[in-house]
């Protein structure tokens, strides 16, 4: 059973880039299964960081096969701006494949994303403004364009002009001419790239190579499972896995949860342990929560055990990574939310739109810093003993612990999996 899956456990920017990263080093293939360029992943080596949207993280590490799989929507101009921005950091993107499966974004879906937001107003769901649920609508309504399509490109552009028509008549002012020269240079980049992604990924399994499956966004961002209508249009959760790179589950042997040692989330929706208060402040000036992609800054607040607990649950995760434990030294108290104040914390996740309160647990802080530890026995004794209390409320293995954004900073723990 070849495959690791590793999601978020929370609403995302988690740090799955840096522990995707780290796992690639004993991976041949790593392969996104989901979302687009409205993930950003950062993953830090030495001095260099690189934000990594839609290519997987593996690419970093050089791992044989970097796969963009059939689930995900991707805006050509936007990959070949990836690639060409790796390729000058001499990143070698020779072995990023773009699955024939997968649905482009183009620039009507970024004009509907806008109007759409627009429309709501105040209702309005923060979206990252990338066009991924207008691509996921067409996907859905059997009108979108894929990779493969690129291949015959009369025929794309056939269906460029009669989707335009319709993206049109919704409202997206968008220029057809504009569109037919763009795609048509863009295909000319991107063909290279472009391939059957499920026998090659079938190949490497066969061939019992190690596969890392790339989740983006976060459990509670699911198209079904999250806090819907504040979600992405995605199926975020180990299950996307399947379904978005064709495989079946049997080959799955770890499913990896990445949470931070504390929450944040970005856009609206319903985040009932965030904190308006100076403590959030702190939380979200010492780990330099702004997003990847828009810059904004980030909605901070403790630990939800609740949340975590249901994450473990739906995405069925054997080990959990947690990152940033440095970002919590220097707290005298640390808040943990452990149930909802008088809600039934099983009600997920309407409990949360009900405008759940956490009823917390005050544990100990710690004073000294945890960023060199290298080792469980390095770190201070409270931070030992927050991250059992979680693993005890969670009932999930805490494999590995990361204490600052750079590659070495992180402690593996015995019973971790073994890819090699
Ligand atoms: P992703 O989308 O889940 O890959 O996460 P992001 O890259 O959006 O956000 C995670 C941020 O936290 C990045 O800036 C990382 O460099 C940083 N980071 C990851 N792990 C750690 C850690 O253990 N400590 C600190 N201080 N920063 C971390
Ligand atoms: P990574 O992979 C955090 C959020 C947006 C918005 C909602 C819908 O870096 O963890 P969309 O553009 O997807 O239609 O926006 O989802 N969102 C993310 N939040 N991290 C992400 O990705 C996100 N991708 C989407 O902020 O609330
Ligand atoms: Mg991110």
């Amino acid at each position: 059973m070849p495959v690791t899956l590793v999601v978020g456990a929370q609403w995302g920017d988690e740090g799955k880039g840096r522990i995707i990263d780290w796992l690639s080093s004993s991976a041949s293939v790593v392969a996104r299964f989901g979302g687009g360029a409205n993930a950003g992943h950062t993953v830090r080596v030495g001095e260099r960081t690189y934000k990594l949207r839609i290519v997987p993280s593996g690419v970093i590490a050089g791992v044989e096969h970097c796969i963009i799989g059939p689930g995900t929507v991707v805006s050509p101009s936007s990959l070949i701006a990836e690639l060409e921005s790796l390729r000058a950091g001499g990143v070698d993107v020779s072995h990023v494949w773009l699955s024939d499966l997968a649905h482009l974004i183009l620039p009507y879906h970024i004009e509907l994303d806008a109007s759409s937001e627009r429309s709501l107003g105040g209702a309005a769901l923060g979206t990252t403004g990338n066009g991924i649920g207008p691509a996921y609508v067409d996907r859905a309504a059997r009108t979108g364009i894929r990779a493969g399509d690129l291949a015959d490109m009369p025929r794309c552009l056939e269906m460029l002009a009669a989707r335009t028509q319709t993206a049109r008549a919704a409202g997206a002012a968008v220029d057809l001419k504009v569109m037919t020269s763009d795609l048509t240079r863009h295909a000319q980049a991107l063909l290279p790239h472009v391939r059957d992604t499920v026998s090659l990924l079938h190949d490497q399994l066969e061939a019992g190579k190690r596969v890392l499956a790339e989740g983006a966004q976060g459990t509670l961002l699911d198209v079904n499972l999250g806090t819907y209508p504040f979600v992405t249009s995605s199926v975020t959760v180990s299950g996307g896995a399947c379904t978005g790179l064709g495989f079946g589950p049997k080959e799955v042997e770890h499913v990896v949860g990445v949470a931070k040692a504390y929450c944040t989330r970005v856009g609206a929706g319903p985040f009932p342990s965030e904190l308006n208060d100076d403590t959030g402040e702190a939380l979200r000036e010492r780990g330099l929560e702004f997003g990847v992609v828009t810059g904004r800054p980030r909605r901070c607040g403790w630990l939800d055990l609740a949340a975590l607990r249901y994450a473990v649950q739906i995405n069925g995760l054997t080990h959990l990574a947690m990152t940033k434990l440095d970002v919590l030294d220097g707290f005298a108290e640390i808040s943990v939310g452990v149930g909802y104040e008088g809600q039934d914390a099983s009600a997920f996740p309407f409990v949360l739109a009900r405008g759940a309160k956490p009823r917390y647990k005050q544990l100990r802080g710690w004073s000294q810093p945890t960023s060199g530890a290298r080792a469980w026995e390095q770190l201070p004794s409270a931070a030992r003993d927050y991250v059992e209390f979680v693993e005890s409320h969670t009932r999930t293995p805490i494999s590995y612990v990361s204490v600052g954004p750079e590659r070495s900073q992180i402690i593996v723990r015995p019973g971790a999996p073994q890819l090699s």
